[in-house]
């Protein structure tokens, strides 16, 4: 049975955009939007043109040379901003225009200072003169999850009526629950008038870190778009992280049974591109493309993937576009990793060398961290004379490559050993390096 297909709304560029630090100018915006054409997403949200000249000039400049993609402008729900919106955006392939009002009592009272009714009649003018300019028009409203049900279900079906193509429900403030936002897009499914004309989207923000588990919950409800972030840039605590929504479905098709467009060998490079552009490194443990996602440092780690990679690792690396698993050679690691490191620097050892230079590997680890090549090389000349003297294969390593870009680490990159299998497949790898001992006395070495 087919798959439903997902549709990816990136909004790095709009919502991303809006985070701390995290602006980007005309030039920087066209190229990461031609890496999300590269990425593979469906929808670009390229920005807000009423904000300013910059944002205006690069949706404009998008929509001119990213034809693939449907083409975003955001709008407020009122005149100025959704005609400067579609003069942005009209000369996209697929243009669309996205208006938002809020509809939670909160913002009606103290941000809009106007009544439900009055909220009722400018969403549905808006939507309509949106869609006397493009066919293709989001509504999205705005702290959803926190208005009231049957006032939210009024508003959804008053825009459906008047035109809009998707409706996107916002998590605003990331206070929804998975369980919540689920149950909120099925009422709106079951009670909303026309709601099966349209296509149903999630916008989660992460303040409860619950973004990503949100946006699939919606999606098991229905939703058929996801609003999501390159790295989870967005206000505040960030959106919802595209590449941890594109992979939980990838390595969990038995849960999510989606398919997106999504190339995932350009999840990692649009990751690096995105930190190298805003000069926002991604926080070393994020899922996915944080620099230590494939990184192993404990000796019992290390001793399993140089076994077999599929003992510590759900997906290869390959699969979202990182070169190469690393292991880092510090105070966990074990004589196994040491041993290979070893070898690919030119130094095959004997039981008995291995475990001298093993000692003092341990004691250096303990005071410095990160064990380096050079330290490493220092310490073998100062333990064996006698250590045989192999072709150093380390020329081909790609030192820091796995680490330039996202905070320039100084950890010691291991290749992947062999080929990688196809994400998530139960392939084998063979690992090529001295047999220096038994299966189980390996897993000791481990430690
Ligand atoms: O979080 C939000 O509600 C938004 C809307 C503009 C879609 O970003
Ligand atoms: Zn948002």
């Amino acid at each position: 049975m087919d798959r439903p297909r997902i549709i990816i709304f990136d909004t790095s560029l709009r919502d991303g955009e809006q985070s701390p630090g995290c602006s980007m100018n005309v030039q920087e915006k066209l190229r990461l939007a031609q890496q999300l054409d590269r990425l593979g997403v469906d929808v670009i949200e390229a920005g807000f043109p009423i904000a300013s000249d910059g944002d205006f000039d690069a949706v404009q400049g998008i929509s001119a040379s990213v034809r693939r993609p449907i083409i975003a402008a955001l709008a407020r729900a009122c005149p100025g901003d959704i005609d400067r919106a579609w003069q942005a955006v009209q000369g996209a392939a697929h243009p669309r225009i996205h208006v938002f009002l809020a509809t939670s009592d909160i913002h009606l009272k103290y941000k809009l200072r106007i009544t439900r009714d009055q909220c009722l009649e400018q969403a549905r003018d808006s939507v309509q003169r949106a869609k006397a300019l493009c066919a293709d028009v989001e509504f999205s409203p705005e702290d959803a999850t926190r208005s009231d049900q049957d006032f939210l279900c009024q508003v959804v079906e008053a825009v459906v009526a008047a035109g809009a193509t998707t409706v996107n429900i916002p998590d605003t403030v990331g206070y929804s629950t998975p369980e919540e936002y689920g149950r909120l897009l099925r009422i709106l499914r079951e009670r909303v008038a026309g709601i099966e004309k349209v296509t149903i989207s999630t916008h989660c923000h992460n303040d409860l870190g619950l973004a990503v588990a949100n946006s699939l919950a919606g999606v098991q409800a229905g939703a058929r778009q996801i609003e999501c972030t390159i790295n989870g840039i967005g206000e505040r605590a960030g959106n919802a992280s595209l590449e941890e929504i594109v992979m939980a479905m990838r390595v969990r098709p038995d849960r999510y049974p989606y398919e997106t467009g999504v190339v995932g060998e350009q999840i990692y490079p649009s990751s690096q591109m995105l930190a190298e552009i805003t000069r926002v490194s991604v926080q070393p443990n994020k899922a996915i493309t944080g620099r230590n996602a494939f990184a192993h440092e404990a000796g019992i780690h290390q001793d399993g993937m140089l076994k077999n990679p599929l003992t510590y690792e759900i997906m290869t690396p390959q699969s979202v576009g990182v070169p190469d698993s690393r292991l880092v050679l510090g105070k966990h690691s074990g004589r196994h990793a040491l041993a290979l490191r070893c070898e690919q620097l030119g130094h095959q050892f004997d039981r008995r060398e291995l475990d001298e230079v093993y000692r003092k590997f341990v004691v250096l680890a303990d005071r410095i961290k990160k064990v380096q090549d050079s330290h490493l090389l220092e310490l073998i000349q100062e333990v064996c004379t006698q250590g045989k003297r192999i072709p150093p294969a380390s020329a081909a390593i790609p030192f820091d490559r796995a680490a330039s870009a996202v905070g320039g680490s100084h950890e010691v990159p291991l290749p992947f050993p062999g080929p990688a299998p196809d994400n998530g497949s139960t392939a084998s790898i063979s690992v090529t390096f001295a047999d220096h001992h038994g299966e189980q006395e390996d897993y000791l070495w481990g430690v």
